[in-house]
């Protein structure tokens, strides 16, 4: 039998914590391999951002993330920043801009990011095994042997940066949460993030006029509130706020909309009877909403009266139709669509400051399998770049 090759670290998951991991753990002079089974690295990178990747977010900050430990995330997201990020970024001469909200995308391509990092791998020499699968693992000595389609492998330092379980056509697997059980870590339950919510079929039905709506919107979850796009869909609710209320909803929540948040519609409803009774309440409510909506509110609401028709009662139940929508999603599109993962090893087991676990030196999780989970918006690249380049430092 072949004498097992051997490394200073083996990164398991060539993503975006992994790479990252890499190249810092390389550039103290570790021999590092980085295992990823897929033929190519960073393929979430490629895809994000609808193909420009929101690489990063300028107000990335603690209450950007959710987890069972809030404080967790602080020490790396001050280690490494946004900032620390954008510069590489800028020395790379990685054309960018804010999108909205601090977002920063790419303004050429995605694949801009993978490059560089890809590049500052082989510069840092890292060796990137692709296409190869790790079957066996165990602790041997102070350090791991690893059995792998190419062959076995021992190092000192394992860093699991195997990332979450959505998209699981893109390879995503719970292999970082099996890997935390077989060496003792607790794992807080997993769930979809980031992800469209579902209908019951009736309001379903009702709605699906308005598919292909979308509409700058209000949505609150208890004491969380987003004010982002909502977009209706032939499933449900989707857009930029859904997804982020999605990560604080829990089966049975209610939720509520305002549909335009920003107006007094009882007001405007009531000047504007006022000044023009004989006109259709869809008409001036489409001075606020979309016009699809609109009409449909004003038929459900007002059926076929004119304004001079509704009282001040039928006008503030149209408000509340806007203003005060309260739902209850039956569920969500599940891990086939949701952006991340939500739960994951918990951070009790792990120490903040290097990401290392507690109690098996050595071994440490990075990126999305850590129960950090960031809002939508380039948090959570940030989280995979501050926790994989402080692991980087130690391992
Ligand atoms: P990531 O999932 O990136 O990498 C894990 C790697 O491990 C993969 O390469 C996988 O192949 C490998 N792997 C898994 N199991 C393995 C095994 N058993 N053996 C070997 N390898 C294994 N975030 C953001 O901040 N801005 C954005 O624009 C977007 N956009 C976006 C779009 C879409 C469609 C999705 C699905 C997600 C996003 N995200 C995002 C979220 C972001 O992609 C995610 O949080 C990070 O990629 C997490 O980085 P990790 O490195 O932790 O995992």
């Amino acid at each position: 039998m072949n004498r097992p090759s051997a490394a200073d670290v083996v990164v398991i998951g060539a993503g975006a914590a992994g790479m990252m991991c890499a190249i810092e753990a390389g550039r103290r002079g570790r021999r590092v391999v980085l295992i990823d089974h897929a033929r190519a690295p960073g393929e979430k990178i490629r895809i994000s951002g609808g193909g420009r990747c929101n690489f990063t977010n300028l107000d990335a900050a603690p209450r950007n993330y959710l987890s069972a430990n809030a404080g967790f995330c602080i020490s790396a997201l001050k280690r490494f920043t946004q900032h620390d990020f954008v510069r590489r970024v800028e020395a790379r001469g990685i054309a960018y801009h804010e999108k909205t909200l601090g977002q920063l995308f790419c303004d050429g391509s995605s694949r801009q990011i993978v490059d560089m990092l890809t590049d500052e791998l082989r510069a840092a020499g890292a060796e990137l095994k692709l296409s190869t699968s790790v079957t066996g693992y165990e602790r041997t000595g102070d350090g791991f042997t690893l059995a792998t389609t190419e062959g076995a492998l021992t190092c000192r330092s394992l860093v699991i940066a195997t990332g979450g379980k959505s998209i699981p056509k893109m390879g995503a697997t719970g292999f970082g949460y099996e890997v935390a059980e077989r060496f003792g870590l607790k794992v807080q339950s997993t769930r979809p993030g980031l992800v469209p919510l579902t209908l019951d079929p009736a309001l379903l039905e009702r709605l699906a006029p308005l598919a292909g709506v979308g509409v700058e919107a209000r949505l609150r979850h208890g004491k969380t509130r987003f004010d982002e796009g909502l977009l209706f869909t032939h499933r449900g609710l989707s857009g930029p706020a859904v997804l982020q209320i999605s990560s604080y909803w829990r089966e049975g929540d209610e939720i509520e909309v305002a549909l335009a948040p920003s107006k007094d519609v009882f007001t405007h409803l009531r000047t504007a009877r006022a000044a023009n009774g004989r006109q259709a309440p869809a008409t001036v409510l489409a001075g606020l909403l979309p016009k699809r909506l609109a009409q449909m509110i004003a038929d459900r609401e007002a059926g076929a009266r004119n304004l001079a028709d509704l009282s001040d009662k039928v006008l503030q139940r149209i408000d509340g139709a806007v203003n005060g929508w309260k739902l209850k999603p039956t569920g969500s599109e599940g891990y086939r669509t949701a952006e991340v993962t939500l739960g994951g090893v918990d951070t009790d087991g792990l120490d903040s400051r290097t990401m290392q676990a507690r109690d098996v030196p050595g071994l440490y999780f990075i990126g999305e399998v850590v129960d950090v989970t960031g809002w939508l918006g380039g948090y959570n690249f940030q989280w995979a770049w501050s926790s994989g380049w402080v692991a980087g430092q130690c391992a």
